[in-house]
């Protein structure tokens, strides 16, 4: 695939406070990358920058094999869908999606035949003549979708356009955002704050973290291998631990020594083990295995999240686990509980602070 935008040192000030830091990044022709971080992290404002609404301070904005970077929004070719319902609410539905191609002066003919092939797209073919208020929000949001999309833009920009939606509703139209996507091959930007939308949609997942690029890369790489303390906490649910170099292959927590697969490097201060990665064992006082009590168990449905108060050398810590339910119920597994924990060395995971 060839690289449709490149976003080149971008920095971006809001008076003395500095939203965007040397932000540098590509995507590629019909990749679906999400913008994911915390809310303030500077999602929106890079999302802006891109489309023009927003000037960067320093930087570059490539797309298409062009320098777009002082060039008005009218002048981008871009379709984008915000989180709040931004339809004209004196407009029907047809002349929603309609209004952009309008003012490209179509005629009248090709513009009902494209309006009606983006409704038929949506799913939305029999609200033609609705206000946005006889809609539900997902409608809203797939009209705001059809109307981005209507005047074929090469590129898609996303700012969190389902978190205002019911779970169950978010649910299916990510799934159908994400198809009508594929289908269409269209370069998209999303921007979210919710990992699990970025995990289930994005081709590339780019993390930000106060304004700077925390990490990028594939949903499994960032899930499998955070490289620092921030990616691994943000992204799904983690252990972290401080811990010391022993040697090329173990480290020390908390007086205990521990095998690890990773590389040890002198400068090690920080390692993360998921919950899904810890084993409760037969055997004890093995390498890597501990006793711990359990202190709470969570239900969430298809498991259950233990913390485990767990006796290291020096002194205890809790420990995040997950099990089946089957499992919980089988080895009859409750509260105070006393349980052997194994940290296999391959869960082990260096990261930086
Ligand atoms: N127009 C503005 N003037 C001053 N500060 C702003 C402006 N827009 C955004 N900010 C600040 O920049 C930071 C990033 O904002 P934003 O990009 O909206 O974050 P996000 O979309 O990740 O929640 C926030 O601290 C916000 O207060
Ligand atoms: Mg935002």
């Amino acid at each position: 695939m060839e690289k449709y935008l490149s976003v080149k040192k971008v920095n971006k000030h809001f008076g003395k406070f500095q939203a965007l830091k040397d932000v540098n990044f590509d995507v590629k022709e019909g990749e679906f990358v999400c913008i994911l971080g915390p809310s303030g992290c500077g999602k929106t404002t890079l999302l802006r920058v891109i489309a023009g609404l927003e000037s960067q301070s320093e930087g570059e904005i490539n797309q298409n094999n062009k320098n777009i970077s002082q060039l008005p929004p009218d002048q981008r070719d871009f379709g984008i869908v915000f989180q709040s319902y931004a339809l004209f609410p004196n407009l029907t539905v047809k002349n929603n999606i309609s209004f952009g191609l309008k003012t490209r002066k179509q005629n009248r003919d090709a513009i009902d035949k494209r309006v009606d092939e983006l409704l038929n797209l949506v799913g939305l073919s029999d609200h033609i003549n609705k206000y946005s208020a006889q809609l539900s929000g997902g409608e809203q949001q797939r009209v705001a979708l059809a109307r981005a999309l209507a005047p074929s833009p090469g590129l898609l920009l996303l700012d969190e356009p389902l978190s205002a939606l019911d779970a169950k509703v978010r649910q299916h139209l990510r799934l159908e955002i994400k198809n009508l996507q594929r289908k269409l091959g269209v370069t998209t930007i999303m921007v979210t704050h919710d990992q699990e939308e970025a995990l289930t949609m994005a081709d590339r997942i780019i993390l930000m973290n106060k304004g700077v690029i925390e990490q990028e890369g594939s949903p499994q790489d960032i899930y499998s291998k955070p490289t620092t303390a921030f990616s691994a906490n943000f992204i799904g649910t983690t252990n972290l631990f401080k811990v010391k170099k022993i040697s090329s292959n173990s480290i020390e927590i908390h007086g205990s020594i521990l095998e690890c697969d990773d590389d040890i490097k002198d400068d090690v201060s920080t390692v993360t083990i998921r919950p899904e990665d810890i084993k409760i064992s037969d055997s004890e006082n093995n390498q890597n295995i501990f006793t711990g009590t359990v202190k709470e168990l969570e239900f969430l449905g298809s498991n259950i999240r233990g913390h485990i108060e767990v006796n290291f050398k020096s002194q205890t810590d809790i420990v995040i686990c997950n099990f089946a339910s089957e499992y919980i119920q089988y080895n009859n597994i409750q509260k105070d509980t006393q349980v052997n924990i194994s940290l296999q060395p391959h869960a082990i995971k260096i990261v930086k602070d």
